[in-house]
């Protein structure tokens, strides 16, 4: 088939005699039509060409025109046009189908974008990275716990409960190919549950581990809020006392120290659940509305009083029980929590117990006892904690508590566990605001360059064996002129600069620069992994090796 140009279908009247005749050809040959049918490539086969009388008796102009990509093979293109886009010109639609071509070609192009709330790491931003975690895994070992991971995807029904909370709702959650639900983890709290369950008759206790999960929440987007985030986690299992919250606010505190901020950038809101399980055990709730009202009262802050009021007298509570609740929960100091739920109160003791513990730890400046604080998590027991920026800025650095449950909502025996899940998001924010994220260079020793291709080998050779004496060398792979090497050392932050040039090859030696003086030096290539090695433990390079170097 010969292919037909556009050009030759003008608005006139030989056109339209075509575009009758080829409409009475498309009715007969039954072809498939669709709002704007756009075939191009080859022509029809007959299966597709086999459907759909009646949507083209309904087309009012068609037009058929050359397809551009292909050279080789003949083909056409045929566009028919609603009729209720009334008769347009060819030149119209020929815009059009532009249009629509380039809206594709713009459509195919790679979105250079991570998904959004999603977070590229290029090198820069994975030192900083880096960097957190390392402090964070220093101060968990500083503690004597242990790393452990689990898989981002896991099985739907780990983090599906009932009690109405926000990261129930905003799971990523799909079906994978073999017809299972399954979730990227928003946390990494019930992994941990499940990998305790299936050992636990061989893991020693208490258990205390740590990692640093990628969780994933399809959250509303706000500062520090994002759809993935790394969390660094540490938890105790097997501990009932507070000894084991202790043990994790000091690893928090000494984390906040270590990185600079102090108690007054940073609090620690503490409370206990097991107020609100008192205050409703004393007014015959039942149990079984426990989480729901914690993950209710938790909302408090985020929603007006009458709607959170409002549901939980839909969830059965009485309006005298809503108002003691809410009562209650303003305490925020020790006597008027005594006054609220009585001196003989086990809570009351633990939260005392806990500073006392506090004080012994010395982070007791830290803490700031406030009932409000429930956190939104349904598996919570006892104590639940908070950390804040003193400033109110930013949502929380971290949070955690105990959940001495979560093992028989599995369908296991219950064990005592208390843990919390710091995210990265919000602690940069606060330290970059408060100008505590060191800039991080590269760490480069020396960067080694040949000045000629012939050198090259001596290039590897030199290179290899700093590495080898354990420095981190960067070998020049391509040629270059000694200036930019030198500008390129400079943007690393290289210390030294190994130049490999023809006369000091000669000579059996190569030229260091020092980049922070400039000093330059040539030194004997035998002893060029003891020179460089050594000024990294001494003040002065050429006191150490006087003998083999000799000054330029
Ligand atoms: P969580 O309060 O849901 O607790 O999260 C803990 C921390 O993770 C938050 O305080 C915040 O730093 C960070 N985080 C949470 N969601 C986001 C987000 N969308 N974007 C950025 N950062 C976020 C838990 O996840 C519990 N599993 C913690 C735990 C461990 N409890 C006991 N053990």
């Amino acid at each position: 088939m010969r292919s037909i140009g556009a050009k030759r279908l003008g608005s006139s009247t030989r056109t339209q005699d075509f575009t009758t005749l080829l409409a009475v050809f498309c009715v007969l040959m039954k072809v498939t039509t669709c709002r704007a049918w756009h075939y191009s490539g080859r022509i029809a086969t007959s299966r597709q060409m086999l459907s759909g009388i009646g949507p083209l008796l309904r087309r009012k102009s068609f037009i058929i025109h050359p397809a551009t990509s292909t050279k080789s093979r003949q083909h056409i293109s045929i566009t028919a046009n609603a009729a209720a886009e009334g008769s347009r010109g060819s030149a119209a639609v020929a815009q059009d189908l532009k249009n629509r071509e380039t809206q594709k070609e713009r459509q195919g192009k790679l979105d250079l974008n991570p998904p959004r709330g999603t977070r590229d790491f290029y090198p820069e931003d994975m030192r900083t990275r880096s960097w957190l975690f390392e402090l964070w895994r220093q101060v968990a070992r500083d503690h004597a716990f242990e790393e452990y991971d689990a898989p981002v995807l896991e099985s739907e029904d780990l983090f599906v409960r009932k009690a109405g909370e926000e990261v129930t709702e905003q799971l990523y959650n799909f079906e994978d190919k073999g017809g299972r639900r399954v979730a990227l983890r928003p946390e990494m709290t019930p992994s941990l549950a499940r990998m305790v369950m299936a050992k636990r008759n061989g893991l020693v206790m208490p258990v205390k581990w740590f990692s640093f999960p990628q969780c994933w929440r399809y959250e509303r987007m706000t500062r520090g809020r994002r759809r993935e985030h790394y969390q660094w986690n540490m938890d105790v299992w097997g501990v009932s006392g507070v000894e084991a919250e202790a043990e994790l606010l000091s690893a928090i505190t000494t984390f906040f120290k270590r990185v600079g901020l102090t108690a007054e950038d940073v609090g620690i809101k503490v409370s206990s659940r097991g107020v609100l399980a008192e205050v409703l055990a004393a007014l015959d709730v039942p149990d079984a509305k426990f989480s729901a009202t914690c993950v209710l009262v938790d909302k408090l802050e985020k929603l007006p009083l009458e709607a959170i009021q409002g549901d939980l007298t839909a969830l059965g509570l009485e309006e005298s029980v809503v108002r003691r609740l809410l009562d209650v929960v303003q305490s925020r100091d020790f006597p008027s929590l005594e006054t609220a739920i009585g001196a003989k109160s086990t809570a009351l003791a633990q939260l005392r117990q806990l500073f006392e513990y506090a004080r012994a730890y010395n982070f007791e400046e830290w803490l700031v006892l406030d009932a409000s604080v429930v956190r939104g998590l349904a598996y919570y027991t006892g104590i639940v904690f908070e950390a804040f920026d003193r400033k109110g800025e930013l949502r929380a650095i971290c949070g955690g508590g105990r959940y001495d449950k979560l093992l028989e909502t599995f369908g296991g025996e219950a064990l005592p566990a208390v843990g919390f899940g710091f995210g990265d998001a919000v602690i940069m924010e606060l330290l970059e605001s408060k100008g505590l994220v060191p800039s991080l260079s590269l760490g480069l020793d020396a960067l080694v360059f040949a000045m000629e291709a012939g050198l090259q080998g001596i290039a590897i050779r030199a290179a290899t064996s700093l590495r080898a004496a354990g420095l981190t060398v960067d070998l020049q792979l391509e040629a270059r002129k000694t200036k930019w090497a030198l500008k390129h050392a400079d943007r690393l932050g290289a210390t030294y600069v190994v130049i490999v040039g023809p006369e000091e090859v000669a000579g059996c030696n190569v030229r260091v620069k020092e980049m922070a003086t400039g000093q330059q030096h040539v030194v004997a290539i035998a002893n060029l992994e003891s020179w460089i090695s050594a000024t990294f433990t001494t003040t002065s390079p050429e006191s150490a090796f006087a003998d083999s170097v000799n000054r330029s």
